[in-house]
């Protein structure tokens, strides 16, 4: 198999090298390992069983496989006398008191002419059922799991005219970070959405918006649709005013610039927080330019939510459209300050500290 059919039939990169200068640069070989939900090593030959059962990090596959957290699922193959050998023996009952999961080898005819017994890869419909039992088993002890999670992300766009708008910078990578790291803790997650250029999370039921007005009526409708609504983590940076909009183009006249009336939008999280359909644990977010704790802690009682994760959006911040945050959770019991870290790594930490908070008030 060549990099190019892996990378064609998979639809994604495929990385060979370890600390290939433009890879590394890019992903890195611990985001490579900590991005995944499962690492499946198919087919996991002797050699590497032996690798990762001594802890060997010498190419990317082995390096990977020690710098990941996430569970792996191993499908062995190799001859069936390299199976039954006394070393293999070891390492796999070593790598199964290390939490490896194995999936086969089977029985059947070898590569090698006229071998067969114990040592066949299993089949891809085999090692597609593990994967999924691995998957569904990591989400069903997960923290958030049982639970229902509404997520909110993403700028709102407020028409001007049928082709123009007011928006913002919001990317949506924290919102949308937040709502797969719920799903991966195991929660049912609904995220509304409004126009961004990054993918859909994955596991996450996804519903698309525009305009705050639109955002309120899907929030209203994923929060009486279904079983009551654990936790709302409302990160959009919705549009506080919206035009009095024009339902043809406004052209350019004699007059001089139109004078654009603005009109405040709902307020979506005070709204839901006043409202009988509340979550049980509500967060808000606050993107703060100047003093921002102080802000926050007005926000938390403006808002009427538990939460107000706070952020400096200042331009010299990097936050909004960039990868890296640094937030600071305010609640009634004070004020707690995290590191700078990947919008990733915040969703993480703060879909554990939700979970925890959750547990507290059931
Ligand atoms: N929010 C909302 N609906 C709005 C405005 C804000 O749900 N119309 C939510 C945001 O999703 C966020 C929180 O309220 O969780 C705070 O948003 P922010 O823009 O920081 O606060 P504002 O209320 O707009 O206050 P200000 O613009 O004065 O800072």
């Amino acid at each position: 198999m060549t990099p190019l059919s892996v990378a064609t039939l998979t639809g994604e990169r495929c990385f060979e090298e370890l600390f290939d200068l433009t890879d590394e640069h890019d992903v890195g070989h611990i985001r490579l390992a900590r991005d995944a939900d499962l690492v499946v090593v198919a087919p996991a030959t002797a050699d590497l069983l032996a690798k990762m059962a001594n802890g060997l990090a010498n190419d990317l596959a082995s390096t990977a496989l020690l710098a990941t957290t996430a569970p792996v699922l191993a499908a062995p193959a190799m001859n069936p006398t390299m199976w039954a050998a006394p070393a293999t023996r070891r390492n796999v009952e070593r790598l199964t008191a290390d939490g490896v999961a194995f999936v086969g080898p089977g029985e059947g005819l070898m590569a090698e002419r006229g071998e067969s017994g114990l040592g066949r890869m299993s089949e891809p419909l085999e090692i597609v059922a593990a994967v999924e039992a691995a998957l569904g088993a990591a989400a069903a002890s997960g923290l958030l799991a049982g639970r229902r999670v509404l997520v909110t992300s993403g700028p709102t766009h407020e028409p001007i005219d049928p082709v123009r708008v007011l928006a913002n910078r919001s990317s949506g990578r924290q919102g949308h970070a937040i709502a797969a790291a719920a799903a991966r803790a195991g929660a049912q997650v609904t995220l509304v959405s409004g126009p961004v250029a990054i993918a859909d999370p994955k596991g996450v039921s996804v519903v698309k918006v525009e305009s705050a007005r639109e955002m309120l009526a899907a929030v209203e409708a994923a929060l009486s649709d279904g079983p009551p609504v654990d936790l709302g983590v409302f990160a959009a940076a919705v549009a506080d005013w919206r035009v009095e909009g024009a339902a043809q183009k406004i052209k350019k006249g004699a007059g001089g610039p139109p004078a654009l009336a603005l009109v405040e939008n709902p307020d979506i999280l005070a709204s839901v927080a006043k409202g009988p359909l509340r979550p049980k644990l509500l967060v808000g977010f606050a993107a703060e330019t100047e003093n921002v704790i102080e802000h926050a802690k007005a926000k938390l009682a403006r808002k009427g939510c538990d939460v107000i994760v706070a952020n400096d959006v200042s331009p010299e911040s990097g936050v909004m459209g960039g990868v890296r945050n640094a937030v600071h959770l305010v609640t009634s019991a004070g004020v707690e300050s995290w590191e700078p870290m990947d919008k990733e790594a915040v969703a993480e930490a703060l879909a554990a500290r939700f979970a925890d908070m959750l547990e507290t008030r059931s």
